[in-house]
């Protein structure tokens, strides 16, 4: 495959981090232009600290990091602490980063990169809400035909949502946003909970990354065992559903991955079902389609390129 520019929009997170350590391992395939923070699991002061931890764990302190949206676009922060830790990194006894972050803010720079590169070569993928994003294509337009596709974790539909019964959290953090996302007419790829609860972190599963015997290994390891806690607790399986890898693992490997093109709205005036992602899975709408939704994946083979990639690390 030839080697992909991704940007890669984040609010860390145990889950994040996975995903930012598995496109770190796979230089020949994904060139990652620049890491961008948003407010989303914990503060930004948090995910911009964290990212800048994840980026030091695997040994790229040449990584360009950019600070984005401090609050959605429209609603007041919700956070996820709960699950995440008051660090949002909890799990794993790490130094404070040394490494700045650029002085561009995301915004700008998602804005700068999809206008400076060729039209169609960037793919922007999504790990937290959508609020840097939607800025963006609010402040400059243009940039929505020049993206090549946004691969995004986020909503749900027959699994229904998880921080509300009827959404998921990086949805219902910012509704407005993914509106406007999903408008766009960006191509886009849906990661939903319907496949990311599908990849549990099951003991065998971790005990091979523990297997690996490495330092970032040991330490996503840990991560993972404080992270999964939350939903073990809430779902009683063995392990909790791992999130944002998914949209790293789709551009490695797509074919782990099955879904059809559908229709997408989202709920942005119910305050019962606020960030409701509306999936038109069996096209009753009429609606034009607009995203691909992924609704299957081939959960051995996740865990093993997971596996195997962070190895290299
Ligand atoms: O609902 C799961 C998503 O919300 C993941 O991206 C997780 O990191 C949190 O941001
Ligand atoms: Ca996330």
């Amino acid at each position: 495959m030839e080697r992909r520019k991704i940007i890669i929009d984040t609010d860390p997170g145990q889950d994040d981090a996975a995903a930012i350590m598995l496109a770190f391992a796979s230089p020949a395939e994904l060139d990652v232009l620049g890491l961008c923070a948003v407010a989303g699991n914990v503060p930004l002061s948090y995910t911009s600290r964290n990212l800048r931890i994840v980026c030091e764990l695997c040994g790229r302190q040449d990584a360009a990091i950019y600070e984005g949206a401090r609050k959605p676009t429209l609603r007041p922060q919700v956070t996820a602490e709960h699950v995440h830790g008051r660090t949002g990194l909890d799990g794993a006894e790490l130094p404070e980063p040394m490494m700045s972050v650029r002085s561009t803010h995301a915004v700008d720079f998602i804005i700068e990169t999809l206008r400076s590169e060729p039209v169609g070569t960037v793919t922007l993928c999504t790990l937290g809400p959508l609020t840097n994003v939607a800025l963006a294509l609010q402040k400059a337009p243009d940039i929505a035909p020049r993206a090549r596709e946004l691969v995004m974790m986020g909503g749900g539909f027959f699994e229904g949502g998880n921080i509300t019964p009827a959404a998921e959290f990086n949805i219902y953090v910012d509704p407005e946003a993914a509106k406007a996302v999903f408008a766009s007419g960006i191509p886009i790829v849906m990661m939903p909970l319907d496949v990311t609860h599908k990849l549990l972190t099951t003991k065998a599963r971790v005990g091979k990354i523990a297997a690996l015997g490495t330092r970032p290994a040991q330490v996503l390891v840990d991560w993972l065992a404080f992270f999964e806690r939350f939903d073990i607790e809430k779902y009683g399986s063995d392990g909790g559903p791992l999130h944002d890898p998914t949209v790293i693992a789709y551009l490695l490997k797509p074919e782990l991955f099955s879904g059809r093109d559908c229709n997408v709205e989202i709920e942005t005036r119910s305050e019962l079902t606020a960030g409701m992602t509306v999936v038109d899975w069996w096209r009753v709408s009429g609606r034009k389609p607009n995203a691909k939704v992924m609704r299957d994946v081939d959960a051995d083979g996740f865990f093993a390129l997971l596996t195997e990639r962070v190895g290299r690390l």
